[in-house]
């Protein structure tokens, strides 16, 4: 299973949540899809709450303009950068609102919600209750100045408005005054406990994540009110309060399971999501970290209440990534949005860039003068150009068919070997999901490859000893072949283009995660090479940055 938070559908996708979180979902799908195992990964937009309220008021437009409009922005981005979702669906579905109020409902009917009165901001300006986003503040916690009505960006904590030191409106900037309203509440406390017991046999967990999960349960786990005055988004399924929503983080967590159920319909087959919900399964959860308490701790006391789902396997939530050296900004449009730049470039160079640059243990860079030097250097030079120069030397020089190699010399059998090793080196990287580190095993075979080349010199050869030649382009080949599978999760056009070149049929998906280093038979016609990778203009990093600052 592999779970990936959802995105809220007030703006366009940036390549910071491409790092974060869609691009090392989607890595770990292709690769677990291509090993044979039984794959259902899913998200959608996450349409609810206040973000989208907020969106939708400053540019004058409904809700439903909002949430339908970026519903289709990233339906688009996937297709174009890759992301294989088995569904991409949204929070607005009535199946959706039927899960999530089936979830409300069962854990009320449990005693682990309950109704109480608290008090909620009330701007008196603007004659509302101010519910999340409405109201900012000074984070108790860690006093940052910025800090919002649910959740502080800076020390990641989860809040109340009433929590928030010097509270204002956000709509008028005047202090608000707080009122009694009744809402009801989720238990957490009663979990605190069983959670943290949980948590700490997570030994596989990364310790960011492990760490700052059994900080926050340390700290003493509150009850949670889970409903909003507010009229965009779930009803709260009980009578008597039809003015209020299922609090945005309550019911976007249930998505992983209404998706799930939404997909197996869908299949066919109305039981299908039980296997990954309920069966022998492993549920990976991809996110960034100011993610990681409503996965790791609100969402798994919810399923413990629920009984009988899964609990999540892992949490790999990562770091952030910054753009030339600062924190990516949507407010100050310092950001690569994914629409823009797939106008403009292809996608493997940014899964690229990205997947080699990963903020899974810290928070990492992108800037253009990188993306230029790797897609220059590591993909045209050592990947692109490898496939480049075999391919042309067996058209050329052997008719365009496979060669034979004869008998195998020592060079030739010990990258053989390395091969195979590096292939099942990125498959232990990923199955960890050590991405960055699968990527630089798998190009550490590209590189392999190129020193064998020119250590054997093939095109000399052909002239002096035609059977070593042969016998160089027939391994060099074979190592491409390799090559195309243990790169296809990050790379999967290029790998996709490869297969064909190499004259087979299908896709490298498909083909499976094995190799066969005698699968190209001699004899068997490739075809002519065309590039994989364009070089790029340094003079486009300037021109870059000129669009960001802009
Ligand atoms: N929309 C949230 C965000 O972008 C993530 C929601 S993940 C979910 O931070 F599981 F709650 F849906
Ligand atoms: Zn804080």
């Amino acid at each position: 299973m592999v779970a990936v938070a959802w995105p809220y559908a007030n703006g366009s996708a940036h390549i910071g949540h491409i790092a974060g979180t869609y691009l090392p979902a989607d890595i770990f799908a292709r690769y677990h899809r291509m090993k044979g195992n039984d794959v259902l990964m899913v998200s959608g937009s996450d349409a609810h709450g206040t973000p989208v309220t907020i969106s939708a008021e400053e540019r004058g437009v409904t809700p439903e303009d909002v949430f339908s409009q970026y519903q289709a922005e990233f339906l688009d981005d996937w297709k174009r950068l890759g992301i294989t979702f088995d569904l991409f669906t949204t929070t607005h579905t009535d199946n959706h609102t039927r899960v999530a109020q089936d979830m409300f409902l069962r854990l009320h009917e449990k005693g682990y919600i309950y109704k109480d009165a608290m008090v909620q901001p009330f701007c008196l300006t603007d004659n509302r209750y101010l519910a999340d986003r409405y109201v900012e503040g000074t984070c108790p916690h860690c006093k940052h100045g910025g800090a919002r009505g649910d959740q502080c960006d800076n020390c990641g904590r989860t809040l109340d408005p009433k929590d928030l030191i010097d509270l204002v409106c956000k709509i008028c900037g005047n202090p608000p005054e707080f009122r009694e309203t009744e809402h009801f509440f989720l238990r957490l406390s009663v979990f605190e406990e069983q959670l943290l017991e949980w948590v700490r046999k997570q030994d596989h967990w990364r310790s960011n994540v492990r760490n700052f999960t059994i900080g926050f349960l340390e700290g003493g786990l509150h009850d949670r009110a889970i409903t909003r005055d507010i009229s965009w988004g779930v009803p709260v399924p009980l009578e008597g309060y039809e003015g209020k929503r299922l609090y945005v983080w309550f019911e976007a967590v249930v998505g992983y399971l209404s998706a799930s159920i939404e997909w197996a319909e869908s299949s066919g087959n109305a039981d299908a999501w039980k296997d990954y919900w309920q069966g022998d399964c492993r549920a990976y959860y991809f996110m960034g970290k100011d993610n990681i308490p409503f996965h790791t701790i609100i969402w798994p006391a919810m399923l413990l209440g629920y009984e009988g789902l899964n609990l999540p396997y892992d949490v790999p939530a990562n770091e952030y990534l910054n753009l030339e050296g600062f924190k990516l900004s949507t407010s100050r449009n310092w950001a690569v949005w994914v629409p823009d730049y797939l106008d403009r470039y292809d996608p493997d160079p940014l899964r690229y860039v990205l997947s080699a640059n990963l903020p899974e243990t810290s928070d990492s860079d992108f800037s253009w003068r990188e993306y230029v030097r790797r897609n220059n250097d590591e993909l045209v030079a050592t990947f692109g150009n490898l496939v480049h120069r075999v391919l042309s030397m067996v058209n050329r020089n052997f008719d365009g068919k496979v060669p034979d190699p004869g008998e195998l010399d020592d060079v030739s059998r010990e990258l053989l070997d390395e091969a195979q090793a590096r292939l099942d080196t990125v498959g232990t990287e990923i199955e960890a999901v050590r991405l960055r580190q699968g990527l630089s095993a798998g190009m550490g075979l590209a590189q392999a490859a190129n020193r064998y080349l020119d250590q054997k010199a093939p095109w000399k050869a052909v002239k002096e000893d035609k059977a070593d030649a042969a016998r160089t382009l027939w391994v060099s080949l074979a190592v491409i072949n390799c090559l195309k599978t243990a790169l296809c999760p990050y790379l999967p056009f290029s790998s996709d283009k490869i297969h064909l070149m190499l004259g087979l049929e299908g896709s490298t998906q498909d083909a499976g995660w094995n190799w066969d280093r005698n699968q190209l038979a001699p004899g068997q016609p490739v075809e002519k090479p065309t590039p994989l990778f364009v070089k790029l203009d340094e003079e486009l990093i300037e021109a870059e940055a000129q669009r960001i600052s802009g």
